[in-house]
């Protein structure tokens, strides 16, 4: 066995189910769930249109690069959202097609780490799994920057130590984050940018949450825009990852791309090409009319700006909770974030994620401790129905 297996943590919703073993929740209660960031609103019409055409396709294999016309949609797509200067992103050399950033941002990691040179892989602290596994399964240590609230949860990149950044390989950067829905400015972006040129090692920014924010007017921006600012006109060490599982609401289609540094794109179809996980062509034809369109996304938005407007009041009556900048999950403060979560099930039949599940101890402690994550992904009506049954809960606990 592959040794490193052991040093995985177990898995935020495997905690969770041992969390809530043997509860009984009230059986009159239907339950929701707001411990997954899966979108609930209906699927794009037409992604699931064009579902029913070329499906030919399924009698060839996909190469790993993909098809031309994706990436060039992909390149347009990435080209209009962050003002990048036209023919400056080459589709043919800076663009691959991905099943989800999920898989990508685990296999980007095993392609660019060197394990004979003592690596470290530095993330934020509460964080997307992936990343603290990736890396463990790559031989590189990981270094966890705290996300916290008084620097507006975007980690401290000046409290990182040489030391650390001088053995780094790789920094992992996730605008707008998860969960606390922070939004890394063009300037946080190009002071991350500095560091990995001075210290030599690629940033990985996973921007899977970038088309869900509120203010239809503040798109938050990315790290290629950022790069493009910084003179960085080719990109170098930076590699962005966006899927269609939050902006479409088509999480089960695992469509997603990466794109950036040309070099960096090279040795991923190279380590793609062995890894076998090109995404079938019929999935990037459908996939296509999505990165085009922009009204259905607008849309969307429109549903979870609605959701927020009427949940969050309900919820601030009772729980330290802020709007957040961008994705769709709540970040409120509570005491025990165990307790609250196990109790809500058991009172409301309800389901949260307690904070400390998505961080790691670091001195200081889990800055992911007396928080719990709150997706809110199910409809406006089941939203407003979970936030009441957590206020109920949460004035029986003062009582
Ligand atoms: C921060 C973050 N990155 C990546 C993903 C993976 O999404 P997908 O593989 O559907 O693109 C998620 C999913 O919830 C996420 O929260």
């Amino acid at each position: 066995m592959n040794p490193a297996l052991a040093s995985l943590h177990p898995y935020p919703f495997e905690r969770l189910r041992a969390l809530l073993a043997g509860a009984q929740p009230p059986a009159d209660l239907p339950h929701i769930g707001l411990s997954i960031g899966e979108p609930k609103h209906p699927p794009a019409s037409l992604v699931l249109q064009a579902m029913a055409t070329e499906l030919q396709t399924l009698g060839t294999y996909p190469s790993t690069q993909g098809v031309p016309q994706f990436r060039q949609v992909v390149a347009q797509w990435l080209t209009r959202r962050f003002a990048l200067a036209p023919g400056a992103l080459d589709p043919e050399t800076m663009v691959l097609p991905v099943n989800g950033t999920r898989e990508a941002l685990f296999a980007f990691v095993q392609t660019v780490i060197d394990g004979a040179r003592a690596p470290v892989v530095v993330m934020p602290n509460p964080f997307y799994q992936i990343y603290e596994g990736a890396a463990l399964l790559a031989g590189a240590e990981p270094y966890f920057m705290p996300s916290t609230a008084p620097d507006d949860y975007l980690p401290d990149l000046d409290a990182v130590p040489e030391a650390i950044w001088r053995r780094c390989q790789l920094l992992f950067l996730c605008s707008p984050g998860n969960p606390t829905g922070t939004v890394a400015s063009l300037e946080y972006l190009q002071r991350a940018l500095e560091l990995a040129r001075r210290y030599d090692f690629v940033i990985a920014c996973d921007e899977c949450y970038s088309e869900i924010y509120f203010d239809e007017a503040a798109a938050p921006p990315g790290l290629l825009q950022a790069a493009q600012a910084a003179g960085h006109s080719a990109f170098e060490r930076c590699v962005v990852f966006h899927s269609l599982s939050k902006r479409s609401s088509v999480p089960g289609l695992r469509s997603g791309f990466v794109a950036g540094d040309a070099q960096l794109i090279k040795a991923f179809l190279l380590y793609r090409t062995y890894h076998g996980c090109a995404m079938s062509v019929h999935t990037q034809l459908v996939s296509i009319p999505a990165w085009r369109d922009e009204a259905h996304v607008i849309e969307n938005r429109r549903l979870y700006r609605q959701k927020f407007a009427t949940v969050v009041p309900i919820l601030q009556s009772v729980l330290p909770v802020d709007m957040p900048r961008a994705s769709f999950y709540l970040w409120p403060r509570v005491t025990d974030d165990e307790r609250f979560t196990r109790e809500l099930f058991e009172r409301q039949h309800l389901t949260v994620l307690p904070g400390s599940y998505l961080g790691r101890e670091i001195p200081g402690g889990n800055p992911g401790r007396g928080r719990v994550r709150i997706s809110l992904v199910a409809s406006v009506s089941e939203c407003v129905t979970a936030a009441e049954r957590i206020r109920e809960y949460v004035r029986g606990m003062e009582r």
